[in-house]
This record gives C-alpha cells, structure tokens and sequence, in this order.
C-alpha cells in the first residue's frame, strides 16, 4: 500500500514537472518570436489619411512609428493634381526625381519588418519613398506595404517599387483608408509567415 503511495506519488511529480517544463519552453520560443521579429512602420502622408493608418498599425504591432518628412514641405498648389505645372505632378512625370528629404538615414540594424505607407499619387508611391528607400539599406527586410488613396488600389505602385528594385523583398499589401483597428489587426496576423 505504502509502496503504491510512492509511486503514485512520483508519477505525479514527474508529471508536474512536465508540463511545467513545457510551459517554461513555451514562453521562451514567443518571447524569442517577439525579440527576432522586430518591426517599424514607416509612412509619408500630407493631409493625414495614410498617418491614421500608419499609427493604427503601430497599435495593433507594437513597432515603433517613423515619419519620411521633404525638406520642402508641400504646399496646397504643390499638391494640385490638376495643374499640370505644380510640383507634384512634374515629379510624378519625372521618374528620376528623388526630392530631399529631412531625417533620411534610419538604424534599421534591429528591424526586420517594414510596414511602408505611402497616399498613392497618380497610382505610384510618391518620389520621398523612393529617396527614403535609397538612403537606406533595406536589402534583408520584408517590406509590408500599405496606401490610402481617393480609390486607385495598391497594385500599381508595387508593381513600380519591386521594378525599381528588385533585390528588395517588397510584400505587396493593401490600400486601407479608414480601416479600423479590428481589421489591421486581422491584415497583420494574416501576414505572419
Ligand atoms: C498629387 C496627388 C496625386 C494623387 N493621385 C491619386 C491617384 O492617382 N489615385 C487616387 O485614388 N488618389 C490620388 N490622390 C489622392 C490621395 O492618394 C489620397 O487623398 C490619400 O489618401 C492622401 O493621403 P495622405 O492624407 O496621407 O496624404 C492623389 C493626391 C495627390 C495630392
């Protein structure tokens, strides 16, 4: 009877350590999940659309926000899509034109997540992602990409950044004016490899 007790007893000290064991390991593998998968959203946007998003993502990941900001800022008739002369649009005709921009370099020696947000202007990324993109060295990230825009979809400036380059890892994603977070969060989690 005694020697039953014993036993049963020992069972359930190995079981116990078990499963404690594998809990133990368990939060070690997510916290390592959380430590390598280190992310940033970085945006541009004018008139706050794209910001919106861009902070909505930062929410739902955790990563840290970054803002690609022209050395010139843009003024209303800079940005007249209308006007055929106004800067905006004698960028947008211009595939070389890389404008300044203020805060160029970021360390991105710990990230290897980008969320890339951008307003679509005539159904690209304007010319600051391009210039952010070629101050840094993005050549080992995934590079989620993200727009709001009047109704043009992401696809055609996706097509035209993994054209421009096409060593980088660029994942296409979605146009997302006014999404709220629930659904971010359901995008973000759908990304995860
Ligand atoms: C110069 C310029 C060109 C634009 N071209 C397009 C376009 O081709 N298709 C579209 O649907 N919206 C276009 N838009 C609208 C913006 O994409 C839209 O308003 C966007 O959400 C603005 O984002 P922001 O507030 O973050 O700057 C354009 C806006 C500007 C200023």
């Amino acid at each position: 009877m005694n020697r039953l007790r014993v036993h049963l007893i020992c069972a359930l000290l190995m079981i116990s350590s078990i499963t404690l064991g594998s809990c133990a390991q368990n939060k070690k593998v997510s916290d390592m999940e959380k430590e390598n998968n280190k992310a940033l959203v970085v945006y541009y946007s004018e008139t706050g659309t794209t910001q919106a998003i861009a902070k909505k993502i930062s929410q739902a990941t955790g990563a840290d926000i970054y803002r690609i900001e022209p050395e010139q800022p843009y003024t209303a008739a800079d940005l007249d899509w209308q006007d055929n002369k106004s800067r905006s649009t004698k960028e947008m005709n211009d595939r070389t034109a890389r404008p300044a921009i203020k805060n160029g370099k970021v360390d991105f020696d710990s990230i290897d997540t980008v969320y890339l947000g951008y307003p679509i202007w005539w159904d690209q990324a304007p010319r600051v992602v391009n210039t952010f993109i070629e101050s840094n060295d993005l050549s080992d990230k995934r590079i989620i990409t993200f727009c709001t825009s009047g109704e043009t979809s992401i696809d055609g400036s996706v097509r035209q950044l993994k054209a421009d380059y096409p060593i980088l890892d660029f994942v296409k994603g979605k146009r997302l004016n006014g999404a709220p977070v629930n659904e971010i969060e359901k995008w973000v989690s759908s990304l995860k490899k």
